[in-house]
């Protein structure tokens, strides 16, 4: 059902026999035909040819007369293919009646663990959790949807030197002052709070050094007072990945400390298979192609001088346990680039300990940072870092503002509801919608905008084919005939066929960009489409026809919206 593949395999067997060697064609969406394969030039390099003979002998070969309307060389070797109309509306149709719009469930599902959102407990949420969460969830919900085995992976920071203070600062608080603060979502008063005495305060700084060694010795009230923290941290997530509408659940919290009994085996293991060194009081893995700037061999420290273990210890545990326990094969880690090195080398050791190899595999997928509109880091009035929640209510405040002013007829009720998709919607779209390894403005007016690559746009383009058949009080016959006589019905037909080739690829690579501009392009296709064509007005099967294609536009939208995590009312 995927247009792309179906003319690369029929143009690979034409490749091969010109080649004497198998060639990818590389068929992708052009402007200048319907698709095009440029893998001639490459392999003219190659045989010593004119590129545009190696093209001409390759189309003569080619068997794509069923499929194709023309095959024509063009430029310095190119192949044009243009689909013909026939072939265009059979797949359509296809679509029509297939509830994933084209879209296999995969072959031979796998077991994914998505490490995603893990925010800090009794510490704010910040921007970079607001992008793991977002495009871990678009990763966790794609992936599902293939049906492979997903399993989420909130690897929360509820562990370590740190939980000394803030245990001691709750026993100062109180436990229902402190309770009461943090289920307020005042977390970076709660710790400010804690860390100013830590750095002031000798005795407090005492009380809380004994307090880690209690924590770490298994305390019981040590402990009853940790979970009391994380519990009431958890909580608040829970609220932020509510309105988020993100798929994390209280059954996802995979807290660092869940590792806990598995960091001396772990690293046991490490020192039976030879692999741990000391240095500077500290055991250390060196894996091999893990130096410094200046060639020096870089340490992963898996157990620091003070005896305990940290993060890269927990990561390989956590590691170990996934491959080694979970079963799992793709392993995902949403994680700011800054953290790329820390993965690197910790999927290098893991590798040499015999934890990740084939077909298992790890993939760290970093994303940059969120700027402010002065191009720097984002940050708040007072120069701190911007609430996660602060963020997320005015990006709901404003587009509920906007909705009243634009459809004054939606009640309150209604507005808001509007207000919070599209608010949503728009601050989730502005993250996936541009390449994930760039840093990004965050800008208001641009991401509310109702024209443009934005998720107003797309949920506008949606809820305007829905009240299409509201008005008219019909439905979309998914059995009717196809035509596409006009070029912007052809078009549109062209779109639609691609979503499953994007939604593979968008699998693969984790780049959600190419989702979004697949849906922008989409809906422009659409809108083109509805200025030219008469839909209501058209008349027996040119109006049938024309009912499928906006339904499949429809469904498409929202299919690959709901795959990004994205609300599409009905009405906006
Ligand atoms: N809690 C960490 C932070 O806030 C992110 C953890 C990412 N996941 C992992 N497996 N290391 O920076």
């Amino acid at each position: 059902m995927d247009l792309e593949k179906l003319l690369s395999d029929r143009l690979a067997p034409a490749f091969a026999a010109v080649a004497g060697v198998p060639v990818d064609p590389v068929v992708r969406r052009s402007q200048h035909a319907d698709f095009q394969s440029d893998a001639a030039l490459g392999l003219a390099r190659r045989l010593g040819r004119p590129p545009r003979a190696v093209a001409e002998e390759v189309r003569e070969r080619a068997e794509l007369a069923d499929l194709c309307a023309a095959v024509d060389v063009s430029g310095p070797g190119f192949l044009n293919l243009t689909v013909a109309d026939r072939t265009l509306a059979g797949m359509v149709s296809a679509l029509a009646v297939d509830p994933r719009l084209g879209v296999p469930v995969v072959a031979e599902p796998e077991t994914v663990v998505v490490d995603y959102s893990a925010p800090n407990v009794a510490k704010e949420m910040h921007v970079g959790h607001l992008r793991s969460t977002v495009i871990g969830d678009a990763a966790a919900r794609t992936l599902e949807w293939l049906g492979h085995r997903v399993s989420r992976a909130n690897h929360l920071g509820d562990w370590g030197t740190p939980f000394g203070m803030l245990i001691e600062h709750l026993v100062d608080l109180g436990e229902a002052e402190a309770a009461q603060e943090l289920s307020m979502g005042d977390l970076d008063t709660f710790y400010t709070a804690a860390r100013a005495k830590f750095d002031g305060d000798d005795a407090f700084r005492e009380r809380s050094r004994s307090r880690v060694v209690a924590l770490q010795g298994g305390d019981p009230a040590t402990l009853r007072l940790w979970r009391l923290l994380v519990a009431q941290s958890e909580s608040y997530f829970l609220t932020v990945y509510d309105l988020l509408d993100v798929t994390l659940s209280r059954a996802d919290f995979r807290g660092e400390s869940s590792y806990h009994d598995l960091l001396a085996p772990t690293v046991g293991e490490l020192d039976r298979l030879g692999l741990l060194r000391r240095s500077d009081g500290a055991e250390c893995v060196f894996p091999p192609g893990s130096v410094g700037r200046d060639g020096e061999p870089l340490p992963l420290i898996v157990r620091k001088s003070d005896g305990g273990y940290g993060y890269p210890a927990t990561d390989l545990a956590a590691l170990r346990h996934r491959t080694g326990t979970l079963g799992a094969t793709r392993l995902l880690y949403v994680v700011g680039l800054p953290q790329r090195r820390h993965f690197e080398m910790v999927f290098a050791v893991a590798a040499q300990a015999g934890w990740l190899t084939p077909p298992a595999r790890a993939e760290h997928v970093g994303f940059g940072s969120i700027l402010g509109a002065d191009g720097r880091m984002l940050r708040s009035r007072a120069g701190g870092s911007v609430k996660l929640v602060g963020l997320l209510t005015e990006a709901v405040e404003r587009a509920t503002a906007l909705a009243r002013e634009r459809s004054p007829e939606l009640d309150e009720t209604e507005a808001a509801e509007v207000g919070r998709a599209v608010g949503i919607g728009a601050i989730k779209f502005a993250d996936l919608s541009g390449d994930r390894h760039k840093d990004y403005v965050l800008d208001w007016e641009r991401m509310l905008a109702l024209d443009g690559n934005t998720a107003p746009y797309l949920q506008y383009a949606y809820s305007r084919i829905r009240s299409i058949f509201r008005r008219a009080g019909v439905a979309a016959r998914p059995d009717a005939g196809i035509s596409l006589a006009e070029p912007a019905e052809r078009a549109l037909a062209v779109e639609l066929v691609g979503f499953a080739a994007v939604v593979d690829a968008v699998a693969g690579s984790l780049e959600f960009h190419h989702l979004a501009a697949y849906l922008h392009r989409l809906a422009a296709a659409f809108s083109a489409f509805y200025e030219r064509c008469p839909v209501l007005r058209a008349e027996g099967p040119v109006r049938e026809s024309r009912l499928v294609l906006c339904d499949l536009t429809a469904r498409v939208l929202h299919q690959g919206l709901h795959l990004l995590g994205i609300r599409t009312p009905e009405r906006l």
